[in-house]
């Protein structure tokens, strides 16, 4: 019998710590540390995720070898994400992985952080056919991509200024609301009616733009406050209800135009933004109506986690496709 691929994969981005053990392909473990510090300073201060990094990231990945039921030793490679992310964050992971492939004699395997996201689909039943069409939506990032297969990734749209995420934790920010506001906005949302208009960005493609909606909110809020200071409080989650209306159909309009344009009727959903409740909802009908096939990872692997990364590593252990110890990490 062939000796499996276990493989230790770490993930240090951004601002959660992250470990996960899978074994030919099949996930063993998946921990995570979150860093809540930042909600303190409304957004993440980088030299304080690194910190936080260097004192998590050690019983993090004991903690998922322990749970994995194997053995240090037992390992056939270690992972680590090497882009994009904050610098800092990132260097830690790599160099923890670094050090673990030189002292266990195995090969390390350098990860990319978005194709991991999209990636995050293949860890539970079932898996998508090849070619489809992910629709990836996280705090530093936005774009359509084709997955031709497991390791070619074509981006056909992405944004051209904040990512989805980013422009809920932006105007959430501005509504007085704590870091990060997605899922607080997505929760005030249920209790309010889009009742307040925000024009649609008109760009060309399937690229997107977010800080036009971000400055139009402001302007908006700032102009209702002369009126009535209790404004936001009063229409809060008509506020909010208006805003997640408007950030979900300028990203499943693109979505829909890009499976018309190539043909594709498999789509998935990636990242953290993934989770947000009327883009699921939205998402599904209008699988409903073009009779597409859907798949969005559980939770846990929609916001920032290893599994992903462990699930990447596995393909590109298969084509030995190896990082030598000089590898460096890269913020993009
Ligand atoms: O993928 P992720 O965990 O980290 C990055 O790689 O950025 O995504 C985090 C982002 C944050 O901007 C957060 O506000 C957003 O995902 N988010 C949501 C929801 N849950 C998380 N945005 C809207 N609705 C949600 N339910
Ligand atoms: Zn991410």
């Amino acid at each position: 019998m062939a000796k499996p691929i276990n493989i230790l994969a770490i993930e240090s981005s951004c601002d959660d710590t992250a470990a996960a053990v899978i074994q030919d392909g099949v996930l063993l473990s998946n921990r995570v540390a979150t860093q809540d510090m930042h909600v303190a300073t409304g957004g993440i201060v980088p030299e304080v995720a690194s910190r936080a990094h260097l004192q998590q990231i050690e019983p993090v990945v004991r903690a998922a070898i322990d749970n994995s039921g194997l053995d240090v030793r037992d390992l056939s490679a270690v992972a680590f994400t090497q882009s994009p992310g904050l610098i800092g964050s990132l260097m830690v992971g790599a160099t923890f992985a670094k050090g673990l492939s030189l002292s266990l004699d195995i090969p390390l395997i350098a990860v990319h952080h978005m194709e991991a996201h999209v990636l995050a689909n293949f860890i539970d039943e079932p898996r998508p056919d090849y070619p489809f069409l992910c629709l990836t939506v996280s705090g530093g990032h936005t774009q359509i991509v084709v997955m031709h297969s497991a390791l070619d990734m074509e981006v056909i749209g992405k944004t051209l200024d904040d990512a989805a995420g980013e422009a809920f934790d932006k105007t959430g920010k501005l509504l007085g609301l704590p870091y990060p506001a997605g899922p607080q906005i997505d929760c005030l949302a249920q209790q309010g009616e889009a009742f307040f208009s925000f024009t649609e960005p008109q760009i060309d493609a399937l690229d997107f733009s977010f800080s036009g909606l971000k400055t139009q909110v402001l302007q908006f809020v700032q102009r209702e406050l002369r009126k009535d200071e209790d404004f936001i409080e009063k229409q809060l989650n008509h506020i909010c209800a208006s805003v997640q209306d408007r950030i979900v159909s300028i990203l499943l309009n693109k979505l829909e135009l890009a499976a018309q344009q190539t043909g594709i009727t498999q789509v998935a959903l990636a990242g953290g933004v993934a989770g947000n409740s009327q883009l699921r909802r939205d998402f599904h009908s209008l699988a409903e109506k073009h009779q597409w096939t859907t798949f969005i990872p559980a939770m846990k692997y929609c916001t920032d986690n290893a599994a992903m990364i462990a699930m990447t590593a596995h393909y590109l252990y298969l084509e030995s496709r190896f990082a030598d110890l000089s590898v460096t990490p890269s913020p993009r």
